[in-house]
């Protein structure tokens, strides 16, 4: 079976003392959860001072981005193997704040892929349609070209390594959830194009939702067949809502 993956995506949250803070707020509040992987993403200036304590504890440390290139004169920009010397074991790629704000392309979203898979990092590749997308019936095709192009450049024989984050644009920082249903049924026609692309290895690669993901909503969207984990904005930056999500079973039966 999938083993759960939940991710906390603080964006541009917390100084790297507040990350602390929240780190020792949480650790505690996770102990037994063995059974899933926790992963927290904290702004570059936080990786350092988080990714020991984290490691002793079991949980994985994540960036945000990573440029595309290896090294060289590229004001401002983070490589892969900086990040994998700071003990990132994931890095989030194709966030779709990164690709409206900053226009990346799934182009270059595979060549950031392909340089955190080169720095032994795994990649969590983020796709989702637009309202207006949705709204004009193309999910599934603008889907399928951003799973196509996102993963280009992922060799099949490393495909497990990758996790693929579904989150609608619509749904992410707007408290407008998708329902467990709408949500599978995305993640079973993203299952279907890793199967097409990765073959017998698809049935391995876990399959995060994200977009307003609470305490509240977790157990029902982790329910779902093809719902693998929970990539998480906004309820990821208190320790205490990110510690319910983690054990997202005791959430069963919870309130909508
Ligand atoms: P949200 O963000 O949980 O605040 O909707 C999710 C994400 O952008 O990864």
């Amino acid at each position: 079976m999938r083993r759960p993956i939940l991710a906390a995506n603080w964006k541009m949250h917390k100084t790297a003392g507040e990350a602390l803070d929240f780190v020792y707020a949480l650790v505690p509040r996770v102990e037994g959860a063995k059974h899933v992987d926790v992963v927290i993403a904290p702004p570059f200036t936080a990786l350092d001072r988080i990714g020991r304590v984290l490691a002793g504890h079991g949980l994985a440390l994540a960036g945000q981005d990573v440029s595309a290139e290896a090294e060289g004169a590229f004001t401002g920009e983070v490589s892969a193997r900086m990040l994998a010397d700071l003990g990132c074991r994931y890095g989030i790629v194709g966030h779709s704040e990164r690709r409206a704000l900053h226009a990346e392309t799934d182009a270059l979203v595979a060549r950031k892929a392909a340089a955190l898979l080169a720095a032994g990092i795994r990649p969590i590749v983020c796709v989702g349609e637009s309202l207006e997308q949705r709204e004009a019936g193309r999910t599934f095709e603008v889907l399928g070209a951003q799973v196509e192009g996102s993963l280009a450049q992922v060799p099949r024989g490393r495909a497990e390594e990758i996790v693929l984050a579904y989150e609608p644009v619509w749904a992410i920082g707007t408290g407008r959830t998708a329902t467990p249903e709408i949500a599978q049924e995305a993640h079973a026609f993203l299952r279907a194009r890793l199967v097409a692309r990765f073959a017998g290895s698809a049935e391995r690669i876990r399959i995060q939702y994200g977009g307003s993901v609470k305490p509240e909503n977790v157990y029902a969207l982790m329910a779902q067949p093809d719902i693998d984990g929970a990539l998480v904005g906004g309820a990821s930056l208190d320790p205490t809502a990110f510690a319910r999500i983690v054990r997202f079973e005791a959430e069963k039966g919870g309130a909508q």
